[in-house]
């Protein structure tokens, strides 16, 4: 039995009003419900005291290889005055003033002109993130997803997102001897259950085929129509420049192999992993795999380039963590404060299973010829 949260009510009402819902309809209640949703309602969800912890929540070094990217981006641009950082995703400003921290220490040519625009869902996050990014405050401006993805809003410079496209509703799939179905769910008695029907729309089957994806009888598998939607609005409102995208997610071919019968959704609460979606309504975060497959051939087809992709550990390697490990051993800290901070930044890139192969980064150019990267550069050289 569901136990009874207030987001558990609606949702069953909702049900019983207008019939069975799509996944990406139910996990759209659960993570943005106004007031009630996962990251729409009080309370921290990411580090030590929420849910799960991300890459910025281990320690600032991360933010600081971002911004030396950023900062060259900068320069394969001409070095322009006005160029503008914009987050998508950006929670409590815990990146963003990483970030903006590194730029303002050690670029502060490109500091003095650079706009900063946060996107976020939630929008009382904004009281934090004025709080965390207080010194940059002259900088910060704020957009809601609604006016970013409406086409007035145009920029040039870096958008750059982490851990935002696994937070967006997903639509599931299950291939039956009769087709590619639908998950939907339904609610009898306060009892959730899912059930699979014809699809609510062409494109989750369009979706598959422009990957050349083509399920197993049985397998079950996510298809993020939310994620190229995204993508578009992206593309539309960068005139020129880079979207950095880091997230956790595989190619369409790694994503969508049968070994993974039952596709990737999973969710956190108190840092313990769950799989089922329909425990503690509103209080627990539901997230997917990411299919980069996607965004990159659908990212060419609205005219950005892609300039580079890999795992987390190759690109921070290669854009700036061994200078961060220089600058630490520089710096007066003691001995045993220094080998701490080492084992910390080890959590960030170490393979395996661990932070630095499980995300992925994908970063895009669009009108900048043969942008030159540092995560291009050889691993150590
Ligand atoms: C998993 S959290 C990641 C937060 C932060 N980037 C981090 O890494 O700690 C995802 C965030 O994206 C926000 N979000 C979801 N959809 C969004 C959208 N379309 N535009 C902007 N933010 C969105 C959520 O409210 C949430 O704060």
């Amino acid at each position: 039995m569901t136990e009874t949260t207030p987001l558990n009510d609606i949702i069953a009402s909702r049900i019983a009003r207008q019939g069975r819902i799509t996944f990406a309809d139910f996990m759209a209640a659960c993570l943005y419900e106004p007031g009630l949703g996962y990251y729409t309602s009080p309370g921290r969800k990411v580090g030590a005291e929420g849910d799960f912890y991300t890459s910025i929540t281990v320690h600032a070094s991360y933010g600081r290889v971002v911004a030396r990217e950023i900062a060259q981006m900068w320069r394969n641009m001409g070095s322009p005055a006005g160029f503008t950082l914009v987050e998508c995703g950006a929670g409590n400003g815990r990146l963003a003033c990483d970030i903006m921290d590194f730029l303002a220490e050690r670029e502060p040519v490109m500091h003095q002109s650079l706009r900063l625009v946060l996107v976020e869902q939630e929008p009382s996050l904004e009281s934090a993130q004025r709080e965390m990014l207080a010194v940059h405050i002259d900088s910060l401006s704020w957009l809601s997803p609604d006016e970013f993805a409406s086409g007035s809003f145009t920029f040039s410079g870096c958008l750059y997102s982490n851990e935002l496209i696994d937070a967006l509703p997903t639509h599931r799939v299950v291939m039956t001897s009769d087709g590619l179905k639908e998950v939907y769910v339904t609610c009898t008695n306060g009892e959730y259950a899912e059930e699979a029907g014809e699809p609510s729309t062409p494109e989750l089957e369009a979706y598959l085929k422009r990957v050349a994806v083509e399920l197993h009888p049985g397998q079950q598998a996510e298809v993020n129509l939310n994620a190229p939607k995204w993508l578009a609005s992206a593309a539309r409102a960068l005139q020129r420049g880079f979207i950095l995208t880091i997230d956790y997610g595989y190619t369409a071919h790694e994503l969508y192999t049968p070994l993974r019968k039952l596709g990737t959704l999973l969710c956190y609460y108190r840092h313990q992993t769950e799989e089922n979606p329909y425990l503690r309504l509103g209080l627990q975060d539901i997230t997917s795999h990411v299919d980069f497959t996607t965004l990159m051939e659908y990212g060419e087809e609205l005219g950005l380039q892609n300039a580079w992709f890999g795992e987390q550990y190759r690109f921070l390697m290669s854009a700036g963590i061994i200078e961060e490990l220089e600058d630490l051993e520089r710096s007066d800290v003691s001995d045993e404060e220094k080998l701490r901070l080492r084992l910390t930044l080890k959590k960030l890139i170490v393979p395996q299973g661990g932070m630095g192969d499980t995300f992925r980064v994908l970063i895009q150019s669009k009108r900048v010829t043969a942008p030159r990267l540092l995560c291009q550069r050889r691993i150590g050289g």
